[in-house]
């Protein structure tokens, strides 16, 4: 098949930039490369960088994002960045919520995969979820989806059809969600610590985090910067470096951290409604090249990529603008759900 069908090209070789390394998109639940909020979030961080995007789409993007399996998913994600002759040389990977379990699943488990370089995460459900995406409107999907959430989230079937439960961790359920999850346990090591899983997520140039303040989709919201419930209790979360997974340190977490290469960083907004300051601020400086990666303390723009900054020039009188890069999704506590 011919590879520019199968994904979508945003913007290529538009600027003789070639210092900068490409980037890679993966959208959340329920959405499509080709909607505007992922398309225009993917142009205008080309247009700024001055790097290729692209928006890898996965399956037909809305529907198998609910009902393929990660390690399918992962597997797909894997085959087509091979094929990408321009990420040859090492990209960056933005995932927008559960987009980021792809992005983890590519570094951790794409075997001769080219390298990525900084993983550039919104509102990652990197260390679980204990609430259930709904979707909540009328149409096959949402009747689909729902009624396997309302099914046994651990079992075979819901795992191999429900996207979603590949990341669902019910914090007073924890052995059956090492026994039958089978996502989340395998790309945070939590079972079998595989040494070569830990070893590529911990060559990472920059793992970068952003949490939302108002998320109202990600329960507990501080799961983006790796932090969860303990083991069988709803009391408290624990923020990231007080969880095992960092204090063993399963998967390198720590050791990237320790590096300096781990930003945990926050935005003011609901899941994903992020402004475009924030975007300037918080992702445009890991899509840079180096030297400007090195300096993203200082807040001296002569220090950016002439590209960058003539943008900042064209902003000047421009309006700040939202972009809200999700569709229409709820979500529930598991909380108050008692028939577990
Ligand atoms: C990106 O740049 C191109 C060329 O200048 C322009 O046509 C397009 O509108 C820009 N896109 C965004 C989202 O700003
Ligand atoms: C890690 O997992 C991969 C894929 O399942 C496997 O091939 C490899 O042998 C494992 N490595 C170690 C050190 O356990
Ligand atoms: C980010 O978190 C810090 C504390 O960790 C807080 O003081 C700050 O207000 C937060 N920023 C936003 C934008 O919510
Ligand atoms: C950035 O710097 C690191 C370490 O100094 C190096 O390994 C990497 O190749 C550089 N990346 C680019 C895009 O220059």
């Amino acid at each position: 098949m011919n590879f520019m069908l199968i994904f979508t090209l945003i913007l290529t070789l538009q600027s003789i930039n070639t210092y900068s390394l490409p980037f890679v998109v993966f959208h959340g639940i329920s959405d499509k490369c080709s909607n505007e909020g992922v398309s225009y979030f993917t142009e205008l961080l080309s247009n700024w960088s001055g790097s290729p995007g692209y928006c890898i789409e996965i399956g037909n993007g809305e529907w198998d994002s609910w009902f393929m399996p990660f390690t399918k998913q992962v597997d797909i994600a894997c085959d087509k960045v091979k094929e990408i002759d321009e990420l040859s040389e090492g990209y960056h990977i933005i995932g927008l919520s559960q987009g980021n379990m792809v992005g983890r699943g590519l570094v951790e488990l794409c075997s001769d995969g080219p390298p990525v370089k900084n993983l550039i995460s919104l509102a990652g459900p990197h260390a679980g979820i204990a609430s259930v995406p709904f979707c909540g409107q009328s149409g096959l999907l949402c009747i689909l989806a729902d009624s396997l959430l309302k099914l046994a989230i651990y079992s075979n079937f819901v795992q191999e059809h429900l996207a979603p439960a590949g990341y669902i961790k019910i914090p007073t359920d924890i052995a059956d969600y090492r026994k039958g999850c089978k996502f989340l346990p395998v790309v945070n090591n939590e079972i079998h610590g595989n040494s070569t899983f830990k070893k590529r997520f911990a060559s990472l140039e920059n793992l970068v985090l952003i949490m939302f303040e108002k998320d109202q989709i990600l329960v507990p919201k501080q799961t983006s910067w790796f932090g969860y419930y303990p083991d069988g209790s709803w009391s408290t979360v624990l923020p990231a470096k007080e969880t095992k997974l960092y204090t063993e340190d399963w998967i390198g977490l720590k050791i990237l951290d320790e590096a300096g290469k781990v930003k945990f960083l926050n935005v003011s907004g609901n899941h994903l409604e992020i402004s475009t300051s924030e975007m300037k601020k918080n992702i445009l400086p890991y899509l840079v090249d180096n030297a400007s990666t090195t300096v993203t303390t200082s807040r001296s723009s002569d220090l950016w990529p002439s590209s960058v900054r003539n943008f900042n020039d064209k902003l000047n009188g421009v309006g700040e603008e939202i972009l809200e890069l999700h569709t229409h999704v709820e979500s529930v506590s598991l909380r108050s759900w008692t028939f577990w």
